[in-house]
């Protein structure tokens, strides 16, 4: 089984996610290299700990760099907290009249809540980002190396969190429209309405890309061992719940076939684990990736990667 079925299809949003350290920047940076044969791609990653700079073995920005020896391939670490503070810097004024004026808090108060952290926020903001590339209609597809997987619930769970912090201060806006209607003034669209409605839409376009069947999908990354299976069963039950698209499975780092006693005793929980997450998701398009003798690092290394992930193999027999 391969990848070859993503190349085939309308997608535009391709996110790779998974436990630490299995792979997903590597597997991210090699489909982008591949799919950069047809496509305008742009490759960006939301890990706090990004490494696409590594991988390529090259320096990446946080606007989009060309990379060297890829036509069409682009690359981007998005910083979080500097977007974050970017917004802060240019919504600021709107949300503290917000909170001001909802409530009944000193300046200093309101001041303390505006710094206090928004669950998720600097990554729906990230998202924002390249939402606004999709918009400009800049890329043909674009290509996500997301944080480990405790990062990605928390980044799908956003729309929802996000559209809840909304309400919230939809709700104190609605108080003090209220107050204001009473004292009988003209109740005009301010700055600090505006900016609830453009939020809002914004999640809601997050919301819906990260759902819509025909240009998204969620690859998870995995490796054949025990606690990495149970993470996969949540990430892939996570993914459902929330309605992600996501029939694409990879088993990084599976031992070649050998005939010393170790390699071959490794390889042989390998493949009850493997053949356990094939059962375990059998709608599932499973692709296996050998562990190389060397790490896989620079375009050579990714481009023979990325050929691999994307070349039909036979079902073994098993
Ligand atoms: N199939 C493989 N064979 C050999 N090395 C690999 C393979 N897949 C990944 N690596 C190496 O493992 C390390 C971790 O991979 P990486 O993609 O950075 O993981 P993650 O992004 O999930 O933390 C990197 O040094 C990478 O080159
Ligand atoms: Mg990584």
């Amino acid at each position: 089984m391969s990848l070859r079925q993503l190349s085939q299809s309308s997608l535009q949003f391709i996110l790779f996610g998974g436990k630490g350290g299995v792979g997903k920047t590597t597997m991210a940076a090699a489909t982008a290299v591949e799919m950069a044969r047809e496509h305008k791609v742009l490759l960006f990653t939301t890990d706090p700990a990004p490494s696409l700079a590594d991988s390529f073995g090259q320096k990446i920005g946080s606007e989009p760099t060309a990379v060297e020896q890829v036509p069409n391939l682009f690359a981007m670490e998005i910083d979080a907290s500097k977007v974050l503070k970017e917004f802060k810097e240019e919504y600021g004024s709107e949300i503290l009249d917000i909170l001001q004026q909802g409530t009944y808090l000193a300046d200093e108060e309101a001041e303390e809540l505006f710094q206090m952290e928004i669950p998720g926020l600097d990554e729906v903001m990230s998202f924002k980002k390249i939402m606004d590339f999709m918009d400009n209609s800049e890329y043909d597809m674009y290509i996500v190396d997301t944080a480990p997987t405790g990062h990605t619930l928390r980044l799908l769970m956003l729309p929802d969190l996000l559209d809840n912090w909304i309400k919230f201060l939809g709700t104190l806006r609605w108080k003090y429209h209220t107050v204001v209607r009473h004292l009988a003034q003209k109740g005009n669209m301010e700055g600090a309405d505006k900016f609830l409605v453009e939020m809002k839409k914004t999640v809601k376009k997050v919301h819906a890309l990260l759902q819509d069947v025909e240009r998204t999908e969620f690859v998870v990354v995995t490796i054949a061992e025990k606690m990495a299976v149970a993470e996969t069963q949540d990430l892939i039950k996570s993914l459902h719940k929330m309605q992600v698209p996501s029939g694409h499975i990879i088993i990084n780092n599976i031992f070649p076939q050998d005939e010393s006693d170790f390699i071959r005793k490794r390889r042989g929980f390998q493949d009850q684990y493997i053949q356990s997450m094939k059962e375990m998701f059998p709608h599932h398009i499973i692709t296996e990736v050998v562990l190389q003798a060397t790490e896989v690092q620079g375009i050579a290394g990714l481009q023979t990667l990325g050929t691999q992930l994307f070349t039909e193999t036979a079902e073994k027999e098993g």
